[in-house]
């Protein structure tokens, strides 16, 4: 380890700003980066202090921008390179600090490397994308892209269509197409991925969030290569910005933090069950009660002690991929599932619009690639102004239709009823921060999580200071024996827990943080 670390890390707390839909300052009826600095204030004051922002690179946005056809330049839509800059100086004028989302893996097809790379004749661009030799031979385990271009072969796609994969390698090559890492074709590559983070590094970024990390090395089942090319990268920033911080989307934690990744997510997706806790249908954070946490904590905890107990494996409360945590937990729950979320270790991440419970907006035409997921991308919820506050745009002039209904949540109304989500958000991240036990590197020890039972107790720990966590969102009162007797109480919702000859006695819809 470098001496020189982002040490903001241990504390942060995460908003994740989906550009598009954030706030809009000129009328076009898309969010853009003045909206963002205008509203950095709104984010201070909840507790965050660090932002994620979703692609904002130039993209004919087949994949809302996860499909990048100019890594140095910012999409005009959001604004121009220099106003980025001064959404970075902004932020730290705040103490607050922003991840970029870096798409290492593939390009838009309307990339000019990708055009270039097309061309029967070889050129500079020729390798850098993942190319069979003839047009009849499919790579093995990947989509293709083929009998668009006069060059013949068939080139992989990582994703949708239109996102070409960029060469990085084979861990061991076996056809003669396949190029080894060290090749010259993925070795440009590889350079060419550390200029981009040297040009947002230098303007002032404080880091990335990286998109699919542990696809870069084809045919590469156990991560091996892809870790190698990680640890490359990590040693090239040790040397030129050791305080870079870097967020994975892996869902592997042994495999990112051994390539040099500070955190990587909890992912919806894969054997996490982190899908058991908010979106199932019978999600634990529920008064029905009929949810399961114990497969949750059984992987949270292979996963935490493979990852050296460095406990740096985040969970969100959603983001851009996935439905609105408000699709299917309500009311109460939702503080629930906060007092969970903020007393995790890791770094939390709290999706734009999460902390006033906005809704999965139904039946939506798929926007920007975004199909099934444009529902949890709506335009953020300021107040009852039109649109409310989002854009002065005509309403069918928005980037995606927001939320209609009459009682839908706005940060103001909530901002001005102490008993709202906002305010239960804004008290758990004021109570995480004064108690280090609470943040990323506290340890975490669970006392009670089994199977379909509640409540979830666990203890987090850092030095001499150690804090009991229980949360029953279940309709019922529960106990259970606890060996560690609660002695003051810093959080509490709903009614009072009671310990009493050596049982703690829990009541429906209740939470509480104590010390120990
Ligand atoms: C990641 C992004 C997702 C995108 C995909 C392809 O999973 O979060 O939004 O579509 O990668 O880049
Ligand atoms: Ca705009």
């Amino acid at each position: 380890m470098a001496a020189k670390q982002p040490l903001w890390l241990d504390n942060a707390i995460f908003y994740e700003i989906y550009p598009q839909s954030f706030k809009d300052t000129n009328a076009d009826g898309i969010g853009d980066f003045q909206g963002i600095i205008d509203k950095l204030d709104y984010i201070r004051e909840l507790g965050c202090n660090a932002l994620w922002i979703n692609p904002c690179f130039k993209s004919p946005f087949g994949d809302a921008g996860y499909d990048v056809a100019d890594y140095y330049t910012v999409a005009p839509r959001y604004g121009t390179n220099e106003d980025l800059k001064r959404l970075f100086a902004e932020a730290h004028r705040r103490d607050m600090h922003v991840l970029l989302d870096l798409v290492p893996g593939h390009t838009s097809v309307e990339h000019p490397w990708f055009k270039e790379s097309m061309k029967a004749e070889r050129n500079e661009y020729t390798d850098r994308y993942v190319w069979t030799d003839s047009v009849w031979e499919e790579p093995q385990g990947m989509g293709c892209l083929r009998g668009i271009s006069p060059r013949d072969g068939s080139c992989a796609i990582n994703f949708f269509s239109s996102q070409p994969a960029l060469n990085y390698g084979f861990l061991n090559p076996t056809l003669p197409w396949q190029q080894p890492m060290d090749a010259p074709g993925p070795r440009a590559t590889l350079e060419e991925l550390k200029n981009i983070m040297r040009f947002w590094l230098s303007m002032g970024c404080d880091g990335f969030r990286v998109d699919m990390a542990g696809s870069l090395v084809k045919h590469d089942p156990e991560g091996l290569g892809t870790i190698r090319l990680w640890q490359e990268v990590r040693a090239f920033l040790d040397a030129e910005f050791p305080m870079a911080a870097m967020v994975s989307e892996w869902g592997e934690p042994d495999k990112s933090l051994q390539g040099g990744f500070h955190m990587d997510f909890l992912l919806h997706f894969g054997p996490s069950h982190y899908n058991d806790l908010f979106r199932c249908e019978e999600p634990f954070f529920s008064e029905r009660g009929k949810g399961d946490v114990s497969a949750f904590v059984e992987k949270y905890l292979e996963n935490y002690e493979k990852s050296q107990r460095k406990g740096l494996i985040c969970i969100p409360s959603g983001n851009h991929d996935m439905d609105r945590l408000a699709r299917s937990i309500h009311g109460d729950n939702l503080k629930l599932a906060f007092a969970f979320l903020l007393s995790m270790p890791g770094a939390p991440f709290i999706y734009y619009g999460d902390e006033i419970g906005m809704r999965y907006v139904e039946n939506h035409v798929s926007v920007e690639g975004g199909y099934n997921r444009t529902g949890s991308r709506s335009p953020m919820q300021w107040d009852s102004t039109v649109n409310a506050g989002f854009s002065a745009a005509p309403k069918q002039k928005l980037y995606i239709r927001q939320d209609e209904s009459a009682d839908r949540p706005t940060a103001a109304a909530q901002m001005a009823d102490e008993n709202s989500l906002y305010h239960e958000i804004k008290r758990l991240i004021a109570i995480r921060q004064a108690h280090k036990a609470l943040q990323s590197k506290g340890e975490i020890e669970f006392v009670y999580a089994q199977k379909d039972a509640y409540p979830l107790a666990y203890v987090r720990t850092s030095g001499d200071e150690k804090i009991l966590v229980v949360i029953n969102p279940s309709a019922r009162e529960v106990a259970f024996n606890c060996a560690h007797a609660p002695k003051e109480t810093l959080y509490r919702f709903g009614s009072e827990i009671i310990f009493a000859a050596g049982k703690l006695t829990v009541p429906p819809q209740t939470a509480a943080y104590f010390s120990l």
